[in-house]
């Protein structure tokens, strides 16, 4: 008899849904190709109510009232708990996925989400960086303590198997230093910029096209490329760092005329991600830099990532994502449900 696997979702906003629709349009692939079949039994929001089915909740329908702007009230079959906690105890789930806002500063109330699920016997796949770079040892721990997984492909790099590749095809290697461009926003402003566009302006237009944050700072100060640059060391080079003791300088002093004088040069302005282990221990730097045509990081523009990765066994080896968005991130959270299941 197949078994149904039971999913909650909490978050329900770009991601979680890109996820919902994700498991919609795979449904019978996932069924043919690995016998997989999932039903969502909750899906919990900030302001959108929450939903609670035992028998699995029509996510049609769900997607159908948070994207009108509604509440998700009307599709719960049994009491769903207002308080995210409590939900998550009273969700009969099996994988719960955490897809809350980030918090680069504690990591909460994701961290104690998470904290909850595994307490409850759940496995956990989150796409939110803060649990990861403030619990990652301690949720690692309790994990393994209940026999599940704590997984967080999508957390850096959305759906590019970062942490994956690492965990087994990259087995005996260790990771020396990286190099790369983590933030796609503060990319598409830079590249706004050298067509001619303030810094305010690039942010306006960023806005109305939906890829800038109503407050932007996150981004633009640095932050959220700190918080990935933190959870790349403390996952990939084993040490624990907080996004706090990452150096950092946003892109706020890049102006209009440094743009020029760079374009003249032949040379563009990158916001680049680096780490290093030294013998005294790592370092860890966020700062706009001038790139020359040489370096792999020219070319990556709009909103696509990269990292080039130093290893004591291979020299560079280079990751580019290109164009990613909340579809890729829901991929990375499937593919991340999909190994905690050994599919393959
Ligand atoms: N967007 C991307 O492509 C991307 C890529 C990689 C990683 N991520 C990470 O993925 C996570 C989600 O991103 P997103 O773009 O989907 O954000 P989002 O659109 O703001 O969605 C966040 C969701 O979380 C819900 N929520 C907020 N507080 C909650 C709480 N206390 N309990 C339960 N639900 C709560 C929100 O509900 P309401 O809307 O009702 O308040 C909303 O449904 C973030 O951590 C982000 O850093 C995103």
């Amino acid at each position: 008899m197949t078994r149904v696997h039971r999913l909650c979702l909490i978050g329900f906003g770009n991601v979680g849904r890109a996820f919902a629709r994700l498991l919609i349009k795979k449904a019978d692939e996932l069924s043919d190709r690995y016998g997989v079949v999932v039903a969502v039994t909750g899906i919990t929001t900030g302001s959108h109510g929450g939903a609670l089915n035992p028998g699995g909740i029509d996510l049609s329908a769900a997607l159908a009232l948070v994207e009108a702007g509604g509440s998700l009230d009307s599709l719960s079959a049994i009491d769903a708990p207002s308080d995210t906690a409590d939900f998550i105890r009273a969700c009969p789930a099996d994988v719960v996925f955490e897809t809350t806002p980030v918090n680069p500063h504690t990591g909460q109330p994701a961290l104690d989400y998470i904290t909850t699920a595994l307490h409850a016997g759940m496995h956990v796949v989150t796409a939110n960086k803060g649990p990861v770079v403030h619990g990652y040892q301690t949720l690692t721990e309790l994990a393994k303590a209940q026999g599940r997984h704590f997984m967080f492909e999508s957390a850096v790099m959305d759906g590019a198997p970062i942490f994956a590749l690492f965990r087994e095809p990259l087995v005996g290697a260790n990771l020396i230093g990286f190099e790369g461009i983590l933030n796609s926003c503060t990319n598409l402003l830079l590249g706004l910029m050298e067509e001619g566009q303030t810094l305010d302006e690039a942010v306006a237009y960023g806005r109305s096209i939906g890829i800038t944050e109503t407050d932007p700072s996150n981004d633009i100060d640095g932050w959220d490329a700190a918080v990935k640059v933190a959870a790349l060391v403390t996952v990939l080079m084993g040490e624990p760092l907080t996004p706090q003791q990452v150096d950092r300088t946003g892109i706020r002093g890049i102006t209009p005329q440094m743009i020029a004088e760079a374009k003249s040069a032949g040379e563009r302005w990158k916001l680049v991600c680096t780490a290093e282990r030294r013998p005294d221990g790592i370092t860890a730097r966020v700062a706009p830099q001038r790139v020359r045509p040489e370096s792999p990081l020219y070319t990556v523009s709009g909103t696509s990532s990269f990292c080039q990765f130093r290893l004591d066994v291979l020299p560079g080896l280079g990751i580019l994502e290109s164009d990613p968005g909340p579809e890729t991130t829901a991929y990375g959270l499937l593919a991340d449900f999909l190994n905690i299941l050994e599919v393959v």
